[in-house]
């Protein structure tokens, strides 16, 4: 969602800004804006790309600015409602991410007291705020009168002309500060300061942070307070498509090495004893993330015997399960706000809470008791592939950890391999046959359903076409009777328990003449003959088959969504991590 790049130091800000912005591309956004101040403020802000209109933002001049992607919540995506915000004189800039609740209240408030407001959006009214309280010397505590008026979550960034400083302020919204020689960045996550400093500090909620020419001082509820710098180890180079079209692309070719180090990433201490013999477990996640849940559930349930449910953050705080054992999120960002809420609302219950994640520092990781990380590298298209497999492989890990062997890392020994192999498989006539449908259907079962919900998730995410993930046997309960030659059915049918009733189900959706993707073993003749385009996955244990099949459904989302000329890395709508409920 927003993205907030903040610059003091003696660099061209606006240069080192929208470089930052680019980097938060895949956050999603719809508008773009810079601020600089220098000493008076110079503003660019645009409804579009940054990549087709950045560039004219350079012409800003200053050493000091604020910078901000914007993805509509309050007001339709325009220049008008592009960040920055400011006061009514134009001395003021704001940035922020997140959402100010109680923005109408204030709007009103601040009108009557005369103050021109001129956009829709929730955030204007904090340049507002702190104009009301701006003595024309000390920002910080004018930035700390407003912010004590504000409801909601926000991470926000401020400047005023004459003053060479730039605040910083989180309230469950991310931040951290990048330390440089002699400058200091801010930005919502570290990929804007990759390639200029590894040395981060992530603030904490309620953190206010002063930027200026001295260096950096963190305040919280106006006393100073010590944060850590910490060493971050991603390469600037993950952040680019070195040679691919797309990171997405990029991203399913890096899942063999992803996997394996993922995979191999945890040593036996990694999780503590009170994780290991849980009397049951809920785990909480949304999308992408709660498919690999879902997996999780099937697996432990079947292999452990200790009772595991899946929830999806957006609806657990909606009711209020009995819970007992621990509660487990999962979050490639570590920052989705569903998520985040119902990790708090364990915590409440007192449950021993434990996050999987792949951003180090992220929210998840303050809140949670205890964090397994996935080994992915920064994941910049908005869909989630080389994550899906890393949370994957994590889960599977956790099964062996808590059992206390190695009996899936050995399983899952050339996993790496066999995705390397499907990484070179023609599905060219399965796109075909993809492309011009408005409608698929995608069916497992077992611990192939929640694989066909994420394939489907995958295809219409990126290729906008309506896809459909079902447990095979819920097709005849009803959506049977949309089949029909114009509704392929994808259908995953591995060796194993469910072959038989997968190879009856497909016939009987053949006898409906939907045509038929079938993903199955490699040299599996019956499957073969009964579908329209077979797509083999080479021999290997099941859950070697099952990260495999996740791997070619995400290419088939990808080649299909290439062949339709859609913005893939970017889709419609979507952002990478959805930090507002
Ligand atoms: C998947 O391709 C998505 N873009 C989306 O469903 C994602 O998995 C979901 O928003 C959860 O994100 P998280 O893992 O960062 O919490």
């Amino acid at each position: 969602m927003c993205g907030i790049v903040g610059y003091i130091g003696s660099r061209n800000a606006a240069r080192v800004i929208v470089d930052g912005l680019q980097k938060l591309e895949y956050r999603g956004y719809d508008s773009f804006g810079v601020a600089t101040n220098n000493p008076r403020i110079e503003v660019f802000k645009r409804k579009g790309k940054i990549s087709e209109m950045g560039s004219d933002a350079w012409s800003l001049h200053g050493t000091i600015g604020i910078g901000h992607t914007r993805w509509a919540t309050h007001g339709e995506p325009s220049d008008r409602n592009a960040h920055p915000h400011l006061d009514c004189r134009g001395r003021i800039a704001v940035v922020h991410n997140g959402i100010i609740e109680n923005y109408a209240a204030l709007t009103r408030e601040l009108r009557e007291r005369g103050h021109e407001f001129r956009s829709e959006t929730d955030t204007e009214v904090v340049a507002h705020l702190v104009e009301e309280f701006y003595d024309g010397s000390d920002l910080r505590t004018a930035v700390e009168k407003t912010v004590a008026r504000l409801e909601g979550s926000f991470a926000l960034l401020v400047t005023v002309e004459g003053l060479e400083e730039v605040i910083a302020v989180r309230d469950s919204s991310p931040l951290v500060l990048g330390i440089g020689d002699r400058e200091v960045f801010a930005a919502s996550d570290v990929t804007p300061l990759l390639g200029y400093t590894e040395r981060v500090v992530y603030l904490e909620d309620g953190d206010l942070a002063t930027l200026d020419r001295e260096g950096w001082r963190v305040y919280s509820h106006g006393h100073p307070v010590r944060r850590r710098v910490e060493h971050v180890d991603w390469d600037v180079e993950t952040v680019k498509k070195g040679g691919f079209p797309h990171f997405m692309l990029k991203e399913i070719y890096e899942e063999p090495r992803v996997f394996h180090d993922t995979l191999h990433g945890f040593a036996a201490s990694s999780l503590p004893e009170r994780y290991r013999h849980p009397p049951e477990i809920t785990v909480v996640a949304c999308g992408s993330s709660y498919h690999a849940g879902l997996v999780f559930k099937y697996l432990c349930e079947s292999t452990c015997r200790i009772p595991v449910r899946a929830e999806l953050g957006s609806e657990f705080k909606y009711f209020t399960p009995p819970l007992k054992g621990i509660v487990t999120v999962i979050t490639q960002s570590g920052e989705t706000a569903d998520t985040l809420a119902a990790l708090k609302k364990a915590r409440a219950y007192n449950c021993p809470t434990l996050a999987i994640t792949n951003v180090l520092g992220s929210t998840v990781t303050r809140i949670a008791d205890h964090t397994l990380y996935m080994r992915a590298g920064p994941e910049i298209s908005v869909a989630a592939t080389k994550s899906f497999v890393a949370q994957l492989a994590v889960l599977m890990r956790l099964i062996d950890l808590m059992r206390g062997n190695d009996r899936l890392l050995t399983a899952l020994e050339q996993a790496n391999t066999v995705i390397g192999e499907v990484l070179l498989l023609d599905i060219d006539r399965a796109v075909e046959i993809c492309r011009p449908a408005e409608h698929l259907f995608y069916v497992g079962r077992g611990l192939f359903y929640p694989i066909a919900l994420e394939g489907a998730l995958k295809m219409k995410e990126i290729s906008y076409i309506h896809a459909e993930g079902y447990a095979a046997g819920e097709l005849k309960h009803g959506p049977f009777a949309l089949l029909s030659d114009q509704t392929p059915v994808v259908a995953l049918c591995p060796p194993g328990d469910t072959y038989s009733i997968m190879l009856s189900n497909i016939k009987e959706m053949k006898a409906r003449k939907a045509p038929i993707i079938g993903i199955g073993a490699s040299g599996d003749r019956e499957l073969t003959d009964i579908v329209d385009v077979f797509l083999p996955i080479p021999e290997s244990p099941e859950l070697v088959q099952l990260v495999a099949t996740s791997v070619v459904l995400q290419q088939l989302a990808y080649r299909t969504a290439v062949a339709l000329e859609c913005d893939v890395d970017q889709p419609r709508n979507l952002a990478k991590s959805v930090t507002v409920e």
